[in-house]
């Protein structure tokens, strides 16, 4: 039998669904180039890199600065800091921190106890007679200093 020319085919909708389709693929391209295409939308792959690399770089500094901040509890900064404090400070403030010349390191501190305010104590010095260190010690150093007299308060 041979019906490929039949005249009742050619009278055939193309079905509703398939119409649909076919139109959401005409807006969906339109939509999608419109979006894409930097002159039209601004959209660009460098403002993407460029973005990522900007909060990467972001994350990254907040982490640096948490690690340099505190060395609180780290064994091996302790014992670095335990050396320092022998060389540096034992001198006024005693081996145990109870103090002589300088104040006494295991009781309330006039200036605070916070790490920042440790900090400031020691890198910038304090009025009567506790000289600044920042010349002689790094930054890294005064935290790791911090982190071993935190455990002469305990
Ligand atoms: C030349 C003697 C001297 C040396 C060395 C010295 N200090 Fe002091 N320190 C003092 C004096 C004196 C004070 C009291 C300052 C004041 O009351 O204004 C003091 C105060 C402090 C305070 C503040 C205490 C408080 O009550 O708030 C801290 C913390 C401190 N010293 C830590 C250190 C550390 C850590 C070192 C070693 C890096 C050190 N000091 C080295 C003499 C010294």
């Amino acid at each position: 039998m041979n019906d490929h020319d039949n005249p009742k085919e050619s009278g055939n909708k193309v079905p509703k669904g398939i119409t649909a389709f076919f139109i959401f693929c005409i807006v969906f391209v339109l939509v999608y180039v419109a979006l894409y295409t930097p002159a039209i939308s601004g959209w660009s792959y460098y403002t993407v890199f460029e973005k990522k690399m900007a909060d990467a770089k972001a994350a990254a500094s907040i982490k640096g600065a948490a690690e340099k901040q505190s060395f609180s509890g780290d064994e091996a900064a302790i014992a670095e800091g335990a050396e320092i404090y022998r060389s540096s400070c034992a001198v006024c403030h005693e081996a145990d921190g109870t103090g002589g010349i300088g104040s006494d390191l295991t009781e309330e501190l006039k200036f605070g106890a916070s790490e920042e305010n440790l900090y400031e104590s020691i890198a910038a010095g304090r009025e009567d007679g506790m000289p600044g260190f920042k010349q002689q010690l790094s930054d890294t150093k005064i935290r790791k200093l911090i982190a071993f007299l935190e455990t002469l308060r305990k």
